[in-house]
């Protein structure tokens, strides 16, 4: 049996090492890299930090418009896909790559499976939105991280093919914090004090637009604690359009994106969390770190509810005033499964149960 799985960008290399180790156990398994993130911040460093082999097929789609990438994506996917012809295609997440994955594989009559499905923010401006809709209706299989991912894709009609199976970045989470802990020198090489700053990471489009992104600033000056900012690209050539990056750079340490152990310790010893990004409300969660999310909208609801996460504008006196009113809730519950969802989605895969 051969499964292949399509990933592009940074949180998707995070999501499959640990499904790529366990299908690697129990067969053959192709790795396929679309290029959408190309830099080694973005792409190698996760490979050699999460010990995922070297893709074995890889397509040049590079950045561009939605169309442009997309379309790359799906021409460059499409023989790649073909002369794999495997059992089973995997996609994950929600970005373009997860898109033209999916998209491919359900043409020519491969069977699908969509880790992370079910996740909604109800917000279809949100290209991810669009995104994981559609793979969602595409897929077969069809793995989600919470009971709210099956309940939405259940008021979507969809209840074949699901299965709730945990989050696969608790498995890399509670894999990888220790070897973070042990290894990584963030802390001392950018200066901050255990417990002492907010842990920031910012790239949405909306948060990174010609009118929003001086908001951005404004935020950084307006947080009291040190904050440490591992700028995506996309902020860095948004705050350098603006000619801002020069100001950012007095009000917090930037730095390059950081590889995830470098970035899991500075998230684990952070006071708080402040971010626009996915996964890092949901990692901050795993660590019990208090995160404040600048969107209108979460996937990630159940860290809200539970009292963890907050969401707040764009605006410099509410996130400060919510850094200053987030704290550690007594109850943590483990709302995102065990840290055995990848063998969980190996199974199914492989035995179809
Ligand atoms: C993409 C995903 C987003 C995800 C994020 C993870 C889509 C629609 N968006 O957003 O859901 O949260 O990845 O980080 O798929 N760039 C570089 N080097 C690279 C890659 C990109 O400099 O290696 C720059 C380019 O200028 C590019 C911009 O970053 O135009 C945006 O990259 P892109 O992959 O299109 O979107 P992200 O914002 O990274
Ligand atoms: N991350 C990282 N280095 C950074 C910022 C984030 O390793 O400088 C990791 C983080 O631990 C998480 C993932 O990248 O696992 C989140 O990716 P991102 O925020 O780019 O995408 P999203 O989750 O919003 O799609």
């Amino acid at each position: 049996m051969k499964i292949a799985s399509v990933v592009g960008n940074r949180p998707q290399f995070i999501k499959a090492a640990p499904v790529a180790h366990a299908l690697e156990r129990l067969c053959d398994h192709v790795l396929v890299h679309t290029g959408q993130h190309y830099d080694a911040d973005l792409s190698q460093i996760f490979f050699e930090e999460l010990g995922l082999r070297p893709a074995d097929r890889r397509i040049e789609s590079g950045s561009g418009t939605h169309a442009e990438q997309t379309a790359r994506m799906l021409v460059g996917l499409e023989p790649v896909v073909e002369e794999e012809l495997p059992d089973a295609v995997l996609v994950y997440g929600d970005t373009n790559s997860t898109l033209a994955g999916g998209l491919v594989a359900a043409k020519l009559h491969i069977p699908v499976g969509h880790v992370e499905a079910g996740l909604r923010s109800f917000d279809r401006r949100m290209p991810e939105e669009l995104n994981r809709m559609l793979v969602d209706v595409l897929a077969d299989l069809r793995f989600c991280p919470s009971e709210t991912a099956v309940a939405n894709l259940a008021a979507e009609g969809i209840t074949a093919g699901v299965h709730h199976v945990g989050d696969v970045m608790v498995d890399v989470a509670r894999t990888f914090a220790p070897v973070a802990a042990r290894r990584s020198d963030a802390i001392e090489r950018i200066g901050v004090e255990p417990g002492g700053y907010v842990i920031l990471t910012a790239h949405r489009p909306a948060n990174t637009l010609p009118e929003t992104v001086p908001i951005l600033v404004e935020v950084l000056e307006a947080i009291e604690l040190p904050v440490v900012f591992p700028v995506h690209p996309r902020t860095r050539a948004a705050l350098e359009r603006a000619g801002l990056w020069a100001r950012a750079s007095a009000a917090a340490h930037l730095t390059a994106p950081l590889g995830y152990l470098d970035f899991t310790a500075l998230l684990m010893s952070a006071a708080a969390c402040l971010t626009d990004s996915g996964g890092v409300q949901k990692e901050a969660y795993l660590h019990s770190v208090p995160c404040v999310t600048m969107r209108d909208t979460s996937e990630w609801v159940e860290t809200i509810a539970a009292g963890w996460n907050r969401l707040v504008d764009l605006d410099p006196a509410a996130v400060a005033a919510a850094l200053a009113a987030a704290d550690r809730p007594a109850e943590h519950p483990p709302l995102y499964g065990d840290g055995d969802a990848a063998a969980r989605i190996a199974a199914v895969i492989t035995t179809g149960r």
